[in-house]
C-alpha cells in the first residue's frame, strides 16, 4: 500500500482511479511549448510517478504540442491495465505559441486520432472536450456543435468517456442532455473559489471534479495563513493546499503538475496529511480576502 491509496478512490464511468493523480503539463518546455529542457528528467517525473501508485494521468496532444503524450508513452508504455490516461482536445497552438480554438469536426476528429497516436493507444480512456470561448476561464456559450462530434467519436469507439473543461454550470447541463459526461476540469484551488457550488452539484449527481492550478498553476499559491498552518502541521504549504482541496468534496480528484521527482513526492505524500477542523476553517478563509497574496 502506497501514501496516496489514503486519499481513497474515484469511480469515472467504468474507471476507478485514485484521488491523487499527476498532471504532465509542467513536462513540456517553457510556455508548455516545445521539448523539455532535461529528457530524462520528464521521463523521470513520470515512471516515478506510476511507480509511486498514479494511475490517474492528465495530458493533451497540445501540450507541447504532442511532447507530453510521447513522452507518456516512452516513459510507461506498455501501459498497465488500471492507469488511466486522460486527454482534452479543443484547442491547437500557434507557431508563437498561442492558445487557439480548435472546434470543427475535421479538427476535433484529427485530435482524437493525433492523441491515440502519439499516446500509442486504440481507445482514450478519458476525452475533456476544453471550450475555448474565452481560454482564460469559463464563457457562456451553446457548446452542442463540437461536444455532438466528440459523443460521435466515442459511438465510433475511440473515446471511453467525456467530460468537459472550462465550463460554466449552463454548459455542464446542456452538455448532459447531449451525451453522459464523467468529469469535469476547471480552474479551482485554495483561493480560486468561483466553482464552489458547481462541484457539490457535481457531487450529488456522482461526477468527478478535476480542478486544474491546484497549487494556482502558474503562479504558485502564497498566503502568509497556508504558511503559518503549514508550519503547525509539519506539512509543506502545497501539501496542505492539496489536502483541503481532498477534504473539500469527495468527488474532487487532484492533477497536481510538476517537472521535478521531489516536488512529485511532496505533492503525493499530501495523502497523508490529515486536516483538524479549525484548521480547515482558517483555510477556508483564505478565498474571501484575508491573508491571500496571489
Ligand atoms: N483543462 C485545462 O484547461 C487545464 C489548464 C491548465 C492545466 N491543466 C492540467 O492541470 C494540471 C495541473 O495544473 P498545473 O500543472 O498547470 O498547475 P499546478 O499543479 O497548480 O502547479 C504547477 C506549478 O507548481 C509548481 N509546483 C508543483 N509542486 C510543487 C511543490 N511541491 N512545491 C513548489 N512548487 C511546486 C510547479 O513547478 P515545478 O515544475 O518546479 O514543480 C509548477 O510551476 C496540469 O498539469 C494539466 O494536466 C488543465
Amino acid at each position: 500500500m502506497s501514501i496516496i491509496d489514503q486519499a481513497g478512490t474515484f469511480t469515472f464511468g467504468d474507471r476507478t482511479v485514485k484521488r491523487l493523480g499527476y498532471g504532465a503539463m509542467q513536462l513540456a518546455g517553457p510556455g508548455v511549448f516545445g521539448p523539455p529542457k532535461d529528457q530524462d528528467a520528464a521521463l523521470a517525473v513520470l515512471r516515478s510517478a506510476v511507480e509511486s501508485g498514479v494511475n490517474h494521468i492528465d495530458t493533451s496532444d497540445f501540450y507541447g504540442p504532442h511532447v507530453t503524450n510521447r513522452l507518456i508513452r516512452e516513459a510507461l508504455a506498455p501501459y498497465s491495465d488500471d492507469l488511466v490516461i486522460v486527454t482534452k482536445i479543443g484547442a491547437r497552438r500557434g507557431e508563437d505559441g498561442s492558445w487557439l480554438p480548435a472546434f470543427s469536426r475535421e479538427a476535433l476528429t484529427q485530435a482524437v486520432h493525433d492523441n491515440l497516436c502519439n499516446l500509442g493507444l486504440d481507445v482514450l480512456d478519458v476525452v475533456n472536450l476544453r471550450i475555448m470561448f474565452d481560454a482564460h476561464g469559463p464563457a457562456e456559450g451553446s457548446i452542442e456543435a463540437p461536444l455532438t462530434v466528440v459523443a460521435d467519436l466515442q459511438r465510433q469507439g475511440l473515446v471511453r468517456h467525456i467530460g468537459l473543461s472550462n465550463v460554466t454550470a449552463t454548459q455542464v447541463s446542456e452538455g448532459r442532455r447531449i451525451c453522459r459526461i464523467v468529469c469535469v476540469q476547471n480552474h479551482y484551488n485554495l483561493a480560486h473559489r468561483a466553482d464552489d457550488a458547481l462541484i457539490d452539484a457535481l457531487g450529488r449527481d456522482g461526477i468527478a471534479y478535476v480542478p486544474f492550478f491546484p497549487l494556482g498553476g502558474f503562479s504558485p499559491l502564497q498566503s502568509s495563513t497556508l504558511s503559518t498552518v503549514a508550519r503547525r502541521l509539519d506539512a509543506t504549504p502545497m501539501q496542505v493546499a492539496l489536502a483541503w482541496l481532498l477534504r473539500r468534496a469527495p468527488n474532487i480528484l487532484l492533477i497536481p503538475g510538476t517537472s521535478s521527482v521531489a516536488h512529485l513526492q511532496e505533492n503525493l505524500a499530501a495523502a497523508g496529511c490529515r486536516l483538524p477542523d479549525d484548521v480547515v476553517e482558517e483555510l477556508d478563509g483564505v478565498a474571501s480576502g484575508g491573508s491571500h497574496q496571489s
